[in-house]
């Protein structure tokens, strides 16, 4: 510990404050920077902050810092952030969204649903180049157990203590920049797993979102429930964990101003929009996995099914207005999902070989007709 040169935690520090565009405190900062440069001493940050205030840094309140000049902010190609496809309702922008969402107005989304990276590596471009040649890496294809062709997954179980670091950053970064740009009683719903679900709800609270519970997705996640390895037939009645039947999906709402009432005139959010009259929407949800037309039409690793993502998207504006965002959109299920509600929505995601598997599959997603075999009719999401 202590040997990394002033300059990379500087570099380091900077990055940092000016993705979030706010200010943080030094447990953040420190946590930011080792997460991007390993073992740094939490005293060699301070000390650098302390040394460059006020040239660099303002401190906001005791302990907390943010960037002094708005042209120390890493400067964001505005032609990265500005070239979009539009398909029917949905915009699609490729780019990475932590800039994206940098250089967006406060207060234009209504709703977020998406279903972000987990491994954070997994879709790095190494991770990526190894999945196409279809040379593993972190990705496996899980075992057969209905004779099905099953898709690649991700071994989440690879994480170590440093990953899972890396990723509440990742997510208390995410968290803020969305902060901003979110109008009050905004809905936000993010695809997790049990594992790191308790990760998502942190980084979102750290970020000043309240956490409204979850959404459960019923489906056979194929992970977990395997014997201890080596060690199968001396064990034969042992799983190692359960075998997961179910996906969270974390729900937090950016607070809202008021009463619900007064949010949902000025703001038109504060709740979610009923499936029917009689019926408020309900937090369990039963599902199958993406259906072979849509795997078709869409073949992303983490496709998500439209029967579900259309209860889902459809929910999230409680009075069928305002503009939904998947910031990590993958081929476009979120989107395909608003366009079959007629919602406006708004992607972006930062690989061009799934932007472009996205900008061709929205709009074929979104006429599909489909009844779930597994779940109940579309939108009548009964908990079982
Ligand atoms: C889990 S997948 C989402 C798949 C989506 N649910 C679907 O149905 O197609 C996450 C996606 O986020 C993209 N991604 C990862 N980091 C990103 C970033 N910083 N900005 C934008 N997209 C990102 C990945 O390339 C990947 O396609």
């Amino acid at each position: 510990m202590g040997t990394t040169p002033p300059g990379r935690i500087r570099d380091s520090i900077l990055g940092y404050l000016g993705t979030i565009g706010c200010d943080a405190s030094l447990d953040e900062i420190h946590d930011a920077v080792r997460a991007d440069l390993g073992s740094v001493a939490p005293s060699s940050v301070r000390s650098y902050l302390n040394l460059n205030t006020p040239q660099k840094f303002v401190r906001t309140a005791k302990g907390r810092y943010s960037i002094s000049r708005i042209e120390e902010i890493e400067p964001i190609a505005s032609s990265k952030t500005s070239n979009f496809v539009q398909v029917g309702g949905a915009k699609l922008y490729t780019s990475d969204c932590m800039s994206w969402l940098a250089t967006q107005p406060t207060n234009s989304i209504h709703a977020v649903v998406t279903d972000p990276p987990y491994g954070i590596r997994e879709y790095s471009a190494q991770e990526q180049s190894k999945l196409r040649r279809g040379r593993g890496g972190m990705w496996r294809i899980p075992p057969s157990f209905d004779g099905h062709v099953r898709s690649p997954l991700p071994r989440f179980t690879v994480l170590d203590d440093d990953d899972r670091a890396f990723l509440l950053v990742f997510f208390k970064n995410f968290a803020r920049l969305l902060h901003r740009v979110v109008v009050p009683g905004g809905n936000i719903a993010v695809a997790s797993n049990p594992l790191l679900a308790h990760i998502v709800s942190s980084a979102f609270s750290a970020g000043g979102f309240e956490i409204r519970g979850s959404v459960v997705r019923l489906t056979m996640t194929m992970r977990g429930g395997d014997r201890p390895k080596n060690a199968h037939t001396e064990f034969d009645g042992v799983s190692v964990m359960p075998r997961s039947m179910w996906e969270p999906w974390v729900i937090a709402r950016k607070p809202i101003e008021g009463r619900v009432q007064d949010n949902l005139r000025k703001w038109k959010t504060g709740g979610w929009r009923r499936p029917s009259e009689e019926r408020p929407f309900g937090d369990v949800i039963r599902s199958s996995p993406a259906t072979q037309r849509e795997r078709k039409i869409a073949n992303h690793p983490s496709l998500k099914p439209q029967s579900f993502m259309r209860q889902l998207v459809r929910a999230s504006l409680p009075l069928g207005e305002g503009v939904v965002l998947d910031p990590f959109a993958g081929s476009g299920s979120t989107l395909a999902a608003a366009n079959f509600v007629g919602y406006e929505s708004v992607g972006v995601e930062k690989d061009p070989v799934y932007a472009k598997m996205a900008a061709r599959a929205i709009e074929p997603l979104s006429r599909l007709d489909l009844i779930d075999p597994i779940g109940p009719q579309l939108f009548d999401s009964v908990a079982v």
